[in-house]
């Protein structure tokens, strides 16, 4: 390879993204809990839709993505016509980096915010800006401080992964109203739906603006392996948006069981039940171990171990038994282990091995 052929500056600083492990050698009965993903799987109706896309594979899919723009808007009370669907809610950040950000301009994120937004960052040569949180809570004052003429976005997902915890509307007001005018909120709704009542970010976006939200199909609707996610937000952003994205960056058969799956609310609605019930089951269970955790929003558990050589023996007893956690230390977190909130019977194994190892042993 010629020397002379170069990439852009900071992409050879970026380290490879870290997906959650699914195999343990030697293994069979392995319980993959570190990705976050819905025990209970999609719709019935997605799966349906996903099947009967296969008559039609010779087409080439919708570029404007109207039918499940219209499905969204209907769902979730936001204009279809402010909507843009992506490859994941990870492709609309990216467009949002590419399209606002680039070489001396900043973002910012926080202390244990997702790990993907640095890399967005860097992959526009920007530079990244990592604002402390408080106890694991995004601090809104950390964040106004660390504003410049430079500041372009601002990622925050809410609730947070891989903390669990989440700011209120009013918190979420005073961050956007303090950001300087160039500079843009972005919601990153992932695990929104787990929250009763929560609508993302929507109704900041109608009031402001300055905040754009964005959601994904991949946790609560349980199609992480198709990559559907969408982005609401200012009609002048999202046209921005649809000038850089593929114009077919989604497959017919992904967009038809997004859009059964979004029609699907009862669906979702037991989803969020469930995950509700075997996470505060899962979080009390760990507790009276003596593995404690904020309250989560989400569909996962941050256990807080002593230390991190606890966190690390704890993972190796998980493993020895089957079970896949995220070690969550490139986060800023070596003492905690990332826990999913799976079925009733994965929430019994996990904490049934939990205690074998705090009983040290069985
Ligand atoms: C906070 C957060 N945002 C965004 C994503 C990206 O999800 P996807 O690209 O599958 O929509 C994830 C995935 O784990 C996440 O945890």
């Amino acid at each position: 390879m010629s020397a002379k052929i170069k990439p852009q500056r900071g992409i050879l600083d970026i380290a490879l993204y870290e997906g959650g492990a699914s195999t343990v050698d030697g293994q069979t009965n392995v319980l993959k809990l570190s990705s976050n993903e819905n025990p209970l799987g999609p719709s019935p109706a997605a799966k349906e839709a996903f099947s009967r896309a296969v008559h039609d594979l010779n087409r080439y899919p919708s570029t404007d993505h109207a039918s499940l723009r219209r499905a969204i808007g209907g769902a979730w009370s936001v204009d279809p016509d402010r909507v843009i669907c992506g490859v994941g809610s990870g492709d609309i950040l990216h467009l949002l980096a590419e399209a606002y950000a680039g070489p001396r301009d900043e973002i910012i994120f926080t202390e244990h915010g997702f790990s993907m937004y640095p890399i967005y960052t860097s992959a526009v040569g920007a530079k990244p800006v990592n604002v402390p949180e408080r106890d694991r809570v995004v601090d809104v004052d950390a964040i106004l401080a660390a504003c410049t003429k430079r500041t372009k976005l601002v990622f925050i997902a809410n609730p947070a992964n891989p903390t669990g915890t989440m700011l209120g509307i009013a918190a979420l007001e005073r961050l956007a109203d303090g950001l300087p005018p160039q500079a843009m909120l972005v919601l990153d709704g992932a695990y929104a739906e787990f929250v009763e009542g929560y609508d993302a970010g929507a109704a900041l976006v109608d009031a402001r603006d300055n905040v754009f939200m964005t959601r994904t199909f991949s946790k609560i609707y349980g199609l992480g392996g198709l990559r559907v996610g969408w982005g609401y937000g200012p009609r002048a952003v999202i046209d921005v948006l649809n000038r850089i994205r593929g114009p077919f960056n989604l497959s017919a058969a992904a967009l038809a069981a997004a859009e059964a799956a979004v029609r699907d609310t009862a669906y979702l609605e037991k989803c969020r039940i469930e995950n509700a019930r075997w996470r505060e089951w899962l979080a009390n269970g760990l507790a009276a171990l003596g593995v404690p955790s904020d309250t989560s929003m989400a569909n996962f558990v941050l256990a807080r171990f002593a230390d991190e050589a606890e966190a690390v023996a704890c993972d190796e007893h998980l493993r020895s038994e089957g079970i896949l956690v995220r070690r969550v230390a490139g986060y800023g977190l070596p003492n905690c282990l990332r826990i999913t909130v799976g079925d009733e019977a994965s929430c019994r194994r996990v904490v049934h091995a939990v205690g074998q190892f705090k009983g040290g042993g069985e």
